[in-house]
């Protein structure tokens, strides 16, 4: 594996980490070493990706993927900006993570010899710097992942949800157009169902947006077609639904629920806990993505990647909390504008296009996920004392 150039704000990340200086204490977690271990053992003897750029990398299922790609021999490059959304330390975390997953893979393995990772620290909404870095590249695919992710949020600051989402995904369009690459897979959201009572979703269900966030996604959805039209790329929107599972976004339910249950502190339990979720495992959606970047059949396609099982508020805090170890102590709170009252993928298409079968169970997720918690969280809590 060459990580001899990985670019980040002009530092070489593979000399820090071999030096021995690594802050998140979690990088060799074995949750995420076996999720790209598995994703990548299932994708192998078919035909796999090789160059591809992928944005977003440096979060939550970002890193999961580029974990997976490395696995498979893949050349990687990684636009992200490291957007103050959520602590840049926990990107530069995810980042060092992988190059010591490669690290550690690099004797066992001759497909990750072959690979290489380059991070570009880069705003998508840039088009010069994106034209610059990558007008004179040819990619086999883009993976687009970067995006203003979460619902509430985006009701805040829809103009920067607008920008990026939207004026981002086509600055990504345009440049798979200008690089002539022909698939695009992009990452759209279980959200732009909205308030569709018709539950399980499928794909060709009226759309009810009701926040921001949501109406990006269906926008990034739109403009893919005209780009696959006008260029010919192969554009697939995989509709992710809750996704989980170690690394999980902070700002996400369960990892936001851990962190305050862990203080003894009580968590914003909204409506009467009857609210659904179809809560999908990390490593799924890893598969997932990446057949879908090999996927050839067909020029568009909109297809759900869910678990197909729905989880209520209050079942997830009871697993949550009894994996943890604590007793929750609930704030109730009225249901916030822009949250859907239910999420239920039908995955149907997914299996059929795809080969999608999610493997994972929500009370096995949850214990990979409490397992990284606690590795990673209550161990430098307590060490921090
Ligand atoms: N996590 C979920 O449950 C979920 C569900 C549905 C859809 N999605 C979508 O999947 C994708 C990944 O989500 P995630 O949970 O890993 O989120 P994340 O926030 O962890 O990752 C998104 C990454 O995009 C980067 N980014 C944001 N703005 C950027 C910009 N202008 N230029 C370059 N990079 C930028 C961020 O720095 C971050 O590293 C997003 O598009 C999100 O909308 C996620």
């Amino acid at each position: 594996m060459s990580l001899s150039r990985v670019l980040h704000r002009g530092n070489d990340l593979n000399d820090k980490t071999s030096s021995g200086e690594n802050s998140s204490g979690n990088t060799t977690d074995n949750a995420a070493e076996n999720i790209s271990k598995n994703a990548a053992k299932e994708a192998k003897s078919k035909d796999v990706t090789l160059r591809v750029l992928l944005t977003g990398g440096a979060g939550f299922i970002g890193s999961h993927l580029v974990r997976a790609l490395i696995d498979l021999g893949s050349e990687v490059h990684v636009v992200d900006n490291f957007d103050p959304f959520y602590p840049r330390k926990l990107k530069e975390r995810n980042i060092e993570s992988i190059l010591e997953h490669s690290k550690a893979a690099l004797e066992r393995s001759a497909e990750v010899q072959k690979s290489t990772l380059k991070v570009y620290e880069m705003d998508i909404c840039d088009y010069g710097a994106l034209i610059s870095a990558f007008g004179n590249m040819k990619f086999d695919a883009f993976v687009h992942l970067a995006a203003k992710a979460g619902v509430r949020p985006s009701i805040k600051d829809p103009i920067g949800y607008g920008r990026t989402n939207i004026l981002g995904t086509q600055n990504m369009l345009e440049l798979a157009a200008k690089t002539g690459t022909k698939q695009f897979v992009f990452a759209s959201s279980s959200s732009v169902y909205g308030v569709n009572p018709n539950v399980p979703w499928k794909e060709d269900e009226p759309l009810k947006p009701i926040s921001p966030y949501a109406g990006t996604k269906i926008a990034g959805e739109l403009m893919g077609h005209v780009y696959s039209h006008l260029y010919g790329i192969r554009f697939i929107a995989l509709r992710y639904f809750t996704v989980y599972g170690p690394g999980q976004r902070p700002d996400l339910a369960i990892c936001k629920f851990s962190h305050l249950m862990a203080q003894g502190k009580p968590i914003p339990f909204y409506g009467d806990g009857s609210t659904k979720r179809d809560y999908t495992y990390i490593a799924d959606i890893v598969k997932g993505t990446i057949s879908a970047m090999k996927y050839r059949d067909s020029m568009y396609e909109v297809i759900n990647l869910g678990n197909h099982h729905t989880v209520s508020l209050k079942e997830m805090v009871e697993v949550l909390a009894r994996g943890l170890g604590v007793r929750p102590i609930l704030d109730v709170k009225p249901l916030p504008p822009g949250d859907v009252p239910q999420t239920y993928a039908d995955i149907g298409k997914a299996k059929r296009l795809l080969g999608y079968e999610p493997a994972t169970t929500f009370e096995e997720g949850i214990a990979k996920f409490v397992e990284w918690f606690k590795m990673t969280f209550m161990k430098s809590a307590r060490s921090d004392r």
